[in-house]
């Protein structure tokens, strides 16, 4: 029934399937990336209109460093052209960014042209699309916790007085909803440390289709799939 569809709020997705994508059609590698990022672009557009209220993807993972040199600069330089040119897009239909995972070890200008758009699109009101570069789950809970044990070693915060809360509040995804539904792409039924943290209760759903092949259409049937499913939290219903 169409009209009782439930849009989830927070969609997650692992974009797999670039390099396959790329190889099965005789081009190399980056060509499956760049297509990649303009299926990002057609996505997030879709969600917002589907009416999504958070978009959360994943680019560029921890391990993804150990990837051949021309591969990683290739992805990184995409990643530079989408925060150069999505701006004015933003800006246009009302999306906030924000980047999560370890921006520190990402080039200079990167880092900047980040900032930039963060702080340009902090106030917008529509879609809010997070872009996991430098990513990892247990490398965010790492990061977190050490920030909390150095308000410990400073005496502000005892042990006993962390919280779950205080843990999702001190990593990247301070203040965002936990993901209702976790899509992968490209047959692997992983979750590659994406969202460690956050994942403790999202659907899970993952589809044949490359990321560069993936469609509204697609989208869509991931979000009956998740209506179809009981949602139970510990026992009761949700
Ligand atoms: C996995 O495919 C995909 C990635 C490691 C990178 C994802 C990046 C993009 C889609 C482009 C840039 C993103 C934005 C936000 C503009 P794979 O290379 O692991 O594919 P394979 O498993 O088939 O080799």
């Amino acid at each position: 029934m169409e009209t009782d569809r439930v849009i989830p709020q927070h969609v997650a997705i692992i974009m797999d399937g670039n390099g396959r994508w790329a190889k099965a059609k005789g081009l190399p590698r980056n060509m499956g990336h760049a297509q990649g990022a303009r299926v990002v672009e057609r996505i997030l557009e879709d969600a917002d209109h589907m009416g999504i209220r958070y978009l959360t993807v994943y680019a560029f993972s921890t391990e993804n460093w150990s990837r051949p040199d021309p591969e990683v600069k290739a992805l990184m330089n995409l990643l530079r052209t989408y925060m150069k040119t999505s701006l004015a897009k933003c800006a246009k239909n009302n999306v906030c960014i924000r980047v999560i995972g370890d921006k520190s070890r990402l080039d200079e200008d990167l880092q900047r042209a980040i900032a930039g758009l963060e702080e340009a699109t902090k106030e917008n009101t529509g879609i809010h699309f997070q872009i996991a570069i430098n990513y990892g789950g247990r490398d965010e809970i790492v990061r977190g916790v050490r920030a909390l044990g150095e308000r410990i070693a400073a005496g502000e915060l005892r042990p006993e007085e962390i919280t779950e809360q205080m843990i999702a509040a001190s990593i990247d995804t301070a203040g965002l909803p936990d993901p209702d539904l976790l899509i992968r792409t490209c047959g692997e039924e992983r979750i590659s440390n994406f969202l460690l943290w956050q994942g403790a209760y999202t659907e899970l759903y993952f589809t044949q289709a490359a990321w560069p092949d993936f469609t509204k259409e697609e989208l869509e049937r991931a979000i009956d799939a998740y209506n179809r499913r009981e949602r139970r939290y510990g026992g009761l219903k949700g």
